[in-house]
């Protein structure tokens, strides 16, 4: 069932959560499918609605540093990454504390804690809290591998009626997830770019992060760091801008159909069999923009989506990240 996100239905969700059941809800990146992390029945829960694989951790949501200290133990990068960035999107991977349900942790012996900002995913907290819960597990609300929802219809879209309530309070501001830097160690590590600017994350840290390096076997399984993911069903291709006409061309000319997302429409007239979206020429605006314009790309049902590579360096890290993943089922094929 979706409902308005308001004082009752919040109420009502965090009920359900406490008696062990899902319940989806929107946060300040994408919409999360959450379940009591101190419950394994809830955890569980998670785990088949989602078909994630078991063994790939999940974040847990808290109001804050004070109650992640409930699962955590917060050293003093912790507590200043903390105090500079939460509520929003940012995760810190940390040493659960001794004693902590390990439920949502996969076989790690660290933990994923995130405080949103989202009023709606702040309230369900509150409400949770004061029912006696600690904490909300919450992967994004889509199935494992797929497109991220930032919509409470992208929720209902993936997962149907196998969540009891999804909570809709509109469209997600960031759209993309939140930003992860592993703290279990002592060097820091970025795991995945998101929602909060690693720049800034490295002011505060005072050092650089290191970069999460594929075949690190020291580093903790994240789902979010597989090659292919949030992968829409047609096949996707990153076109550098000046291949973009060419490349569009190509596929025309076999009388096949192609969706283009790109800053300047790729041709200078409209063509049969091809399909335009304007996409945005800033990486905020991109990375909200992303995953709804991802789903719209894979509804035209066209036989190839290309999307125009985004320029290089920070601010446009976690958008060519996720893009790179979302082409990484594409393999080089003549039209
Ligand atoms: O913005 C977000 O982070 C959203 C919203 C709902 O909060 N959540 C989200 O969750 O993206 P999910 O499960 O789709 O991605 C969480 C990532 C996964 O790649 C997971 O493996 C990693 O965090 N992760 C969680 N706990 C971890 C741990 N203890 N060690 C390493 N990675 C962990
Ligand atoms: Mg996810």
């Amino acid at each position: 069932m979706r409902l308005p996100a308001d004082a009752r239905s919040i109420d009502h969700a965090a009920r359900l959560l406490r008696e062990g059941s899902t319940v989806a809800f929107p946060t300040e990146t994408v919409y999360g499918l959450g379940a009591d992390a101190a419950s394994q029945a809830g955890v569980a829960a998670i785990y088949r609605i989602k078909g994630r694989p078991a063994g790939h951790p999940l974040i847990v949501h808290v109001l804050d540093a004070a109650q992640a200290a409930w699962w955590a133990e917060l050293d003093d990068r912790a507590q200043r990454l903390a105090a500079a960035f939460w509520p929003g999107p940012l995760t810190l991977i940390l040493p659960r504390r001794a004693g902590a349900p390990a439920w949502a942790c996969g076989r790690e012996t660290t933990i994923g804690v995130r405080a949103p900002a989202h009023p709606v995913a702040r309230a369900l907290l509150a409400a949770f809290t004061a029912l006696g819960g600690q904490g909300i597990a919450g992967p994004s609300a889509n199935r494992f591998g797929k497109v991220s929802p930032t919509r409470a219809a992208h929720v209902v879209d993936d997962l149907g009626d196998s969540v009891p309530l999804v909570l809709d309070g509109g469209e997600c501001e960031v759209g993309l997830e939140s930003t992860i830097v592993d703290l279990s160690r002592p060097v820091a590590v970025l795991l995945r770019p998101g929602g909060a600017d690693a720049a800034a994350i490295e002011r505060v840290l005072g050092v650089a992060l290191a970069v999460h390096e594929a075949g690190d076997t020291q580093a903790p399984r994240a789902s979010g760091t597989l090659a292919a993911h949030y992968a829409p069903r047609t096949p996707l291709e990153l076109v550098e801008p000046g291949d973009l006409a060419a490349r569009a061309r190509e596929w025309l000319a076999g009388g096949r159909t192609v969706a283009v997302w790109s800053v300047r429409a790729p041709l200078a007239e409209p063509a049969p069999g091809l399909r335009w979206l304007a996409a945005p020429a800033e990486p905020v605006a991109f990375g909200h923009a992303l995953y709804d314009t991802l789903r719209s790309l894979d509804a035209l049902q066209a036989d190839r989506i290309l999307v125009e590579r985004p320029p290089a360096g920070r601010p446009w890290e976690a958008v060519r990240d996720r893009l790179g993943r979302a082409a990484a089922t594409f393999t080089e094929s003549a039209p």
